[in-house]
């Protein structure tokens, strides 16, 4: 793969809804365009708002995922599926248990082995690749992640576990009763996994990733920053609040 630095197309809304709304379409675009399309989707807050209306358009008559087949983008590791932190217990509460889905593939966070469990996903992925559309959210402050991937995370990373920064589980706590709950770890799509989906769209709301998405436009690309990678794939659009978007000139 020859990757070249582009210029993502950045769309600033009004409003968090307006993301949300912005998302929704673009799911709702490529589902009619390919009914069998494949898909890498988050969790997360940023996401939650775009699910909600995915249900509604899916009531309407105007989605139909029952031929898609959608990768999440990442799990703790180790959790149990049904603890109700768990990316597997958000994903059916938000998407999976309100229709009908060809097939969902999430990294097992229950299994004995992390890695081979990540090799299990990985083999699973790259069958499917390249994606047909991947949605991402950008790590909240300094943290720049995507997934998973965290400071460090070279470019070449593919389905993988990893440790997770502190930062990101301080950002992650507030679902957890302890500080000690929180999962020290994760699986998740590497770099160059996301790098391979045919488009990507990254969400991102609020002030809180301002820094996040500045540094991914704007700083050099680098394993310091893992969103900046984004910057080398050729169909990336940023759709982000006006908080979001208030460090950009
Ligand atoms: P958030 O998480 O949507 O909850 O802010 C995004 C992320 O950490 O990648």
């Amino acid at each position: 793969m020859t990757l070249q630095e582009t210029t993502p197309e950045v769309v600033i809304c009004d409003t968090p809804e307006e993301v949300d709304t912005y998302a929704t379409k673009k799911l709702v675009d490529q589902m009619q365009k390919k009914p069998d399309s494949s898909l890498t989707l988050p969790t997360g807050n940023t996401p939650v708002g775009m699910y909600v209306r995915i249900v509604d358009m899916y009531k309407q008559g105007k989605i139909d995922l029952s031929k898609a087949t959608i990768f999440s983008l990442d799990e703790y590791y180790p959790i149990e599926s049904n603890n109700l932190n768990s990316f597997a217990s958000f994903m059916k509460q938000n998407l999976i248990d309100h229709m009908p889905i060809g097939k969902w593939y999430i990294p097992n966070g229950e299994a004995q082995d992390a890695t081979i469990e990540a090799e299990r996903y990985r083999q699973l992925l790259e069958h499917y690749q390249p994606i047909d559309l991947t949605v991402l959210g950008i790590g909240p402050g300094t943290t720049c992640h995507i997934g998973f991937n965290e400071k460090g995370s070279p470019i070449d990373s593919t389905v993988r576990y990893v440790k997770l920064h502190d930062e990101t589980r301080v950002a992650n706590s507030k679902n957890f009763l302890s500080p000690k709950e929180i999962p020290t770890g994760g699986i998740t799509q590497g770099i160059s996994d996301i790098l391979q989906a045919k488009q990507i769209l990254v969400i991102a709301k609020g002030e809180a990733k301002a820094w996040g998405v500045k540094r991914a436009l704007h700083g050099p690309i680098s394993s310091d920053a893992p969103a900046s990678f984004l910057r080398l794939h050729p169909h990336v659009t940023f759709v982000i609040d006006r908080g979001a978007a208030q460090l950009l000139s």
